[in-house]
């Protein structure tokens, strides 16, 4: 008898030279290099470039170039932007006009792809504050165009190393939620379009990419380190999660929180930012892992990427109703990558679920209704 796992835990369901996530010793490997070799280190373009290698022909061996035509190709879609739509949530604007670009599986489609988030993203905050979008500029990065579309002047280096270093860190995780929703879709042969965004509405969710946000208003709300204890205890007792903590496969610190809160450290230094705020997270962050280790002594529950992530998107003067769109932007690379060695290796996803509702109450016996037979296939 097979048996079943909620939500999957334990179950392997791809074979990928990626990524690896190695839950006990808190390790991330991105194509045979570990975080620590790549973020703050390498560009989100080398990177991008090094999970796409083997995956398209003819792969250029810089993708900065053809990534920032890729920005102008998409540029074109944000005339959509209308009113109604502007009044929508940025992940809801970056949705619409990401489905508006047409499907396929080659490195053009993939490359716009890559740009739209970057684009739709700046382009949505502007409009959700009445501002008309601007236009990409195709010579530079993508973190760093990604800022002057969306603050209308270019960055400092700083506030670029910052991104760059945020858009590595979140490139790729293994078989997460968003990762295996896109390989699902890329199985039955969809595209990568209909992969990425099958991707993006895996990971609009709390329990995934919509953490940031959450960790932000729960920082407001704290206000002082002083407060975290007592503010954190009654979430607890309301029945809440602390946003920013646990881990489906980490059972140690996850080491993208270490990355970026490294990226926040340089940021506020450079900026001559008071520490205030990150002395405040700091705060909470101790007193989370203590309260979460006296209340689940059984499962340790360490914190995870989106705590420093929200520090540092909020840093760089990004709406926190936006963060889950940067995450988009930097997994991107990994959902196309993905959707690729699906293609390429895999077979049709097709698992089975164990019915559990009510017996059958009699046999038909004669002619069957329409449609009984696909009903019973489970098409
Ligand atoms: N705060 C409080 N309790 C938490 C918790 C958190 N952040 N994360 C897990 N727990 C508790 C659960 O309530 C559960 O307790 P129970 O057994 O008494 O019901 C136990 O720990 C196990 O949780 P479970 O839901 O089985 O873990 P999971 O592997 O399914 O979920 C997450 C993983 C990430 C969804 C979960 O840790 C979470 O909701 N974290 C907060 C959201 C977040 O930060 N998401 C970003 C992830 S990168």
């Amino acid at each position: 008898m097979i048996e079943a796992s909620d939500g999957l835990e334990g179950v392997i369901a791809a074979h990928t030279v990626l990524s690896e996530v190695d839950g006990e010793a808190g390790r991330l490997v991105i194509r045979g290099l570990s975080l620590s070799e790549l973020a703050g280190v390498r560009s989100y373009e080398w990177t991008a470039r090094r999970l796409w290698d083997g995956f398209f022909e003819a792969l250029p061996e810089d993708l900065t170039g053809p990534l920032g035509q890729a920005r102008l190709e998409v540029w074109s879609e944000v005339a959509a932007l209308d009113g109604p739509l502007a009044r929508r949530e940025t992940l809801e604007i970056v949705r619409a006009l990401l489905a508006r670009l047409a499907d396929g599986e080659d490195l053009a489609t993939a490359l716009r792809l890559l740009a739209a988030p970057a684009v739709f993203t700046a382009a949505a905050i502007r409009a959700r504050r009445g501002e008309a979008a601007v236009a990409p500029d195709p010579r530079l990065s993508q973190a760093a165009d990604f800022l002057r579309m969306l603050h209308g002047a270019p960055a400092n280096p700083a506030q670029v190393d910052a991104l760059e270093a945020y858009l590595v860190t979140v490139i790729d995780h293994g078989l997460n939620a968003s990762t295996f929703a896109a390989r699902v879709a890329a199985s039955t042969r969809a595209g990568l379009t209909s992969a990425a965004i099958a991707g993006l509405c895996a990971l609009k969710g709390p329990l995934h990419g919509g953490a940031p946000g959450p960790v932000i208003e729960m920082l407001d709300a704290i206000g002082t380190p002083d407060n975290a204890r007592p503010w954190l205890e009654g979430a607890l007792a309301r029945g809440e999660r602390l946003m920013g903590f646990g881990h489906r496969i980490y059972r140690v610190r996850d080491p993208r929180a270490d990355a970026l809160k490294a990226a926040v450290r340089r940021l506020m230094r450079a900026q001559n930012t008071p520490g205030g705020r990150l002395h405040l997270a700091e705060a909470v962050e101790d007193a989370a892992l203590a309260i979460l280790a006296e209340r689940k002594p059984d499962r340790s529950l360490a914190t995870n990427v989106e705590f420093y992530t929200a520090l540092l998107l909020g840093g760089l003067g990004l709406p926190a109703e936006a963060f889950t769109c940067l995450f988009a932007a930097g997994r991107m690379a990994g959902w196309i990558a993905h959707a690729r060695e699906q293609v390429l290796t895999g077979r049709l996803i097709r698992p089975q679920s164990l019915y559990v509702g009510p017996a059958l109450e009699r046999v038909a016996f004669g002619r069957s209704p329409p449609g009984a037979s696909q009903r019973a296939q489970g098409l």
